[in-house]
């Protein structure tokens, strides 16, 4: 498993710089170790033999100390079809967002905030990333919607320093937005 940095860290906090191109055996190792870190952190027979591991289903570069422009996200979309997102990019870049927004209604959480911080972190609700595919080097669009637009946002900003709280209401952390869609 990777060593993930919690909260206080320099490189959370530290712009990280584009990947360069095409993408270097080491850079698609990196993004390699980052997606199985997700894969096996949601494995239920993992866990109950790493029971320190927390779950997750993204992760930015950051977040291992390489303060590099790349990704992996990692969920199931379809839970009766069992059917899961799976990315690993390079370089991702919002390139359109939908004015309406959106917020995870238990709140986020993030693998490198150990506590809970309670508030709403509003998001787009839809999104169009770009970036490159951590497999094949070519460029890839992909569209997202509630749950899985919120998790790409939130790896994006750490790719800029930012995490989930930053994102909250400083007088008032639950404030409501109207219009915004409980996910
Ligand atoms: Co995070």
């Amino acid at each position: 498993m990777l060593k993930i940095v919690l909260d206080g860290a320099p490189s959370l906090r530290r712009p990280s710089k584009e990947v360069e191109l095409p993408l270097s055996d080491k850079d698609k190792e990196t993004l390699r170790k980052m997606l199985s870190h997700l894969v096996d952190s949601q494995d239920p027979d993992f866990l109950e033999k790493h029971p320190n591991v927390r779950s997750g289903v993204g992760l930015a570069a950051p977040q291992i100390g390489i303060n590099k422009r790349m990704i992996a996200v990692y969920f199931e979309d379809d839970p009766e079809k069992h059917t899961f997102v799976s990315l690993k990019l390079a370089n991702p870049r919002i390139v359109s967002s939908s004015f309406k927004k959106c917020y995870l209604a238990s709140g986020e959480g993030c693998l490198s905030v150990p506590e809970k911080h309670e508030g709403r972190a509003y998001r787009h609700y839809k999104v169009t990333v770009e970036g490159i595919d951590g497999d094949t080097g070519e460029k890839l669009s992909i569209r997202a919607v509630g749950f899985g637009a919120i998790v790409l946002q939130h790896e994006i900003d750490h790719l800029d320093g930012i995490l989930y709280y930053d994102r909250f209401d400083k007088a008032n952390p639950l404030r409501e937005l109207p219009g915004a869609i409980a996910i």
